[in-house]
């Protein structure tokens, strides 16, 4: 097989390269170790930014997001059993986020793929990389037992954090930075009608916890537990008591109904530099990590593909490297405000040591400042409702 860009990875940053890709007249071929039902099906991210949103329209494949996706003008923060509205679109002149589940922008981009004879090869095994050093890299894999080679112009990364283009890098050639934390989230999808229009992050002296949706009828919830749990702890009863207990307020029905899916999260910042090796580039969670408080795990996907994207139709118009050489220390300025916007918010309102009571008070006194400057809560809407360079 031969293909200008051969593509590691069908989630959001594979699939939307290979989208731009086609949109620029440049050929692609995907490889993705899972089935296409496995990848439409996993329960993931559900935060678009405006940017993400306005990308998708002005490519074309935004007709069901607009049609499905849930257009969110503000989101609540909840502690000290009070809630406190932040007007993002009051605040930012008009930004809003969009919630629109992960899986259903995997199926949208897998249809817009097949429907232009866009090349995506599932269930594939042994994948490796070769030659990205030299002009002519190669991918080898097998599929259905048999031995594959793709010969290509550059190899994209997008293949997420346990994948095998970022330690196919030689080693020294990277530099890592990372950040652990002592928490992971517990999520639940619930047949039960969200219990409020808009996200709820909740503050309360037993942990974190967050109220977001699917859709009018499902409920996506998230509570703050131990970074090894284990489910089966979690029987669906005392999930419900725990998130009752987190969110309580005077006036507050958490609605309750059939839990329908459930997985821990770990929480992690990551990021490996530079994003590029050769004429091998690394993009979304291949590179870097955030813990989902920020809500950016996707978005910054998007972000690098579509300068990714953009450097890669240059090289083939004119034959200039300039942009591809630039694209790491681009995607880097995005990442690691990104990196700061996550790791603020995560220790903003979740409980490290339950015992800390200093800690407690002092994120109290945070969120107070928040809610009540209006300079703060801007600040807050900016960086939440995405970061305004591209
Ligand atoms: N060969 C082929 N495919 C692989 C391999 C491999 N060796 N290793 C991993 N993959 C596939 C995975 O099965 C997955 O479908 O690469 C894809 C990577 O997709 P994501 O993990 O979704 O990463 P990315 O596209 O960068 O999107 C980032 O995903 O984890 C969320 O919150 C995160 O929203 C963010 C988004
Ligand atoms: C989600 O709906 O899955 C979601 C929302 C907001 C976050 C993280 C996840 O910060």
């Amino acid at each position: 097989m031969r293909t200008q860009i051969g593509i590691i990875g069908a989630g959001p940053a594979g699939l939307f390269l290979s989208h731009l890709l086609h949109l620029q007249g440049i050929d692609s071929i995907v490889i993705e170790s899972h089935s296409r039902e496995h990848i439409e099906s996993r329960v993931r991210a559900g935060v678009l930014e405006q940017g993400t949103v306005d990308l998708f329209n002005e490519t074309g494949i935004g007709d069901r997001m607009r049609r499905e996706g849930l257009s969110h003008h503000g989101f609540e923060l909840r502690f000290n059993r009070q809630a406190h509205r932040i007007d993002m679109f009051e605040l930012t002149g008009g930004r809003c986020i969009t919630v629109y589940g992960q899986q259903e922008v995997i199926k949208d981009l897998v249809a817009a793929r097949l429907n232009a004879a866009g090349q995506i090869v599932f269930e594939v095994e042994d994948v490796s990389i070769h030659d990205f050093d030299s002009a002519k890299p190669k991918i080898r894999f097998r599929k259905d037992g048999q031995s594959q080679e793709i010969a290509c112009d550059f190899i994209a990364g997008c293949d997420g954090y346990h994948g095998i283009c970022r330690p196919s890098i030689p080693a020294g050639a990277l530099s890592l930075y990372e950040r652990a934390y002592p928490f992971a989230w517990l999520g639940v999808l619930a047949a039960a009608p969200p219990s409020s229009h808009e996200l709820i992050y909740a503050n309360h002296e037993r942990g974190f916890a967050l109220h977001s949706m699917r859709s009018p009828s499902l409920t996506r919830l998230y509570l703050q537990c131990a970074p090894d749990e284990n489910l089966e702890n979690w029987p669906d009863a005392h999930i419900w008591e725990e998130l009752s207990a987190r969110f309580e307020m005077d006036g507050f029905v958490l609605n309750i109904g059939p839990i329908l899916q459930k997985n821990i999260t770990p929480m992690r910042s990551f990021v490996a530099e530079p994003m590029q090796f050769g004429r091998l580039f690394l993009a979304g969670d291949s590179a870097h990590i955030v813990p989902p408080t920020g809500a950016k795990g996707m978005n910054l996907a998007i972000a690098d593909v579509r300068l990714l994207a953009q450097a890669l139709a240059r090289f083939y118009s004119s034959g200039s490297e300039e942009e591809l050489a630039t694209y790491s220390q681009r995607c880097l300025r995005r990442v690691w405000r990104a990196q700061y916007f996550s790791y603020f918010m995560t220790n903003m309102f979740h409980r490290a040591n339950v015992a800390d009571a200093y800690d407690y008070r002092r994120q109290l006194a945070e969120l107070d400042n928040i809610t009540s400057s209006r300079a703060a809560a801007t600040n807050l809407a900016e960086n939440y409702s995405g970061f305004p360079f591209r």
